[in-house]
């Protein structure tokens, strides 16, 4: 009997964790490749009893044996077939991929790389997760897909954009040249249960230091912009692309078009958790994005999707899940 195997490297991470889950819900085979480079077991413990979910601790770096992707093999399931790639491997938040810049240029380039080789080799679909950082520090706003961004190459940001544009453009040579199958999804800032309450992104770390009733620190003056989107939503809008029409290759932005400045994020925190934090300001990073906005127009359009969840909302349920885990 053929099942229909879906991979999903970066599977133990924020997105990838709640990504599985969904697909596991749904009767997938799901096989996730990491290596906990900043995922955690934690975050898919529940799923490693499901028997339709393997983990397997590899870096995407290096290529990996199709014969361990396939070793679903119990009773009458025998899967021979890769029918979609969802590569999601990638430290995303700052303090992780500027800890090691080549290595997360690697992973962007070199992993992307290895995984249109399995997505060649078995015809499957492959969906990867790019980034509103493409843009860099936009001078449009809000950014819309056929903006093409302005990135410092050589600051510290720039392994990570820079490696996310490498593999966009991957994408779509493998797509010209062999006909892949690709579909591109520029993610907005998203947050929700699963990150990481050390990875320094603003809505952990707010959310963290307002319930220890630590200073909640904001950079610069706190007057820069950012959307935020809360994970379900990301999920829905992910899996839409993914199984779009053949047609649709995207770049399409996935996010929340809501802006907030981060100042206004900071005391809706301290609102919501009762929190006696006071605010303090520290100097901006180097090309730190001063506006950060999605149009969603094509998301709509194609993909029939826009987000649900409100910023006070998400941050409610976001607010229990640190409750439960710091
Ligand atoms: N969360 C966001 O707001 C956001 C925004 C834009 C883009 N993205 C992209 O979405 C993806 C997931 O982001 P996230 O927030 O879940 O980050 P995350 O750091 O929580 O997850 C990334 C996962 O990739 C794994 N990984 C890293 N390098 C690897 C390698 N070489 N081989 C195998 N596994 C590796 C990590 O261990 C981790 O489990 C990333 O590609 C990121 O660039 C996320």
């Amino acid at each position: 009997m053929k099942k229909k195997l879906i991979l999903v490297t970066g599977g133990a991470g924020f997105l990838g964790s709640n990504l599985c889950k969904v697909l596991v819900e749904q009767g997938n085979y799901v096989v996730c490749i990491d290596n906990l480079y900043t995922g955690r077991k934690e975050n898919i413990v529940d799923l490693m009893e499901k028997e339709n979910f393997i983990f397997i601790n590899h870096d995407i770096i290096q290529p990996i044996n199709l014969d361990t992707v396939f070793s679903f093999k119990s009773g009458d399931i025998s899967i021979t077939e890769v029918e979609q790639i969802y590569n999601l491997a990638c430290p995303a938040s700052p303090i992780h991929y500027q800890k090691d810049p080549i290595q997360t240029l690697k992973t962007s380039v070199w992993g992307i790389m290895n995984m249109l080789a399995i997505a060649k080799k078995t015809n499957a679909t492959i969906l990867q997760a790019s980034t509103s950082e493409v843009y860099g520090d936009a001078q449009i706003t809000p950014q819309n897909e056929t903006y093409h961004g302005n990135v410092n190459t050589i600051g510290i940001r720039a392994c990570y954009d820079e490696g996310k544009r490498v593999a966009e453009t991957l994408l779509f040579d493998y797509h010209r040249m062999y006909n892949v199958n690709i579909k591109v999804m520029r993610i907005f800032n998203t947050y929700g249960p699963n990150m990481d309450p050390l990875d320094g992104r603003v809505v952990s770390n707010f959310i963290v230091q307002a319930l220890r009733n630590d200073d909640i620190t904001v950079y610069g003056d706190g007057e820069q912009t950012r959307s935020f989107c809360y994970v379900t939503d990301l999920i829905e809008g992910m899996m839409r692309l993914m199984n779009s029409n053949d047609t649709i290759h995207g770049p399409v932005n996935i996010g929340n078009p809501g802006e907030f400045t981060v100042k206004q994020l900071a005391d809706l925190v301290i609102e919501l958790t009762g929190s006696k934090s006071k605010i303090i300001y520290m100097p901006l990073p180097q090309d730190d994005p001063c506006r950060r906005r999605p149009d969603i127009t094509l998301a709509k359009e194609k993909l029939n999707w826009e987000p649900k969840i409100q910023l006070k909302e998400g941050i409610e349920k976001t607010m229990q899940y640190f409750k439960e885990i710091i």
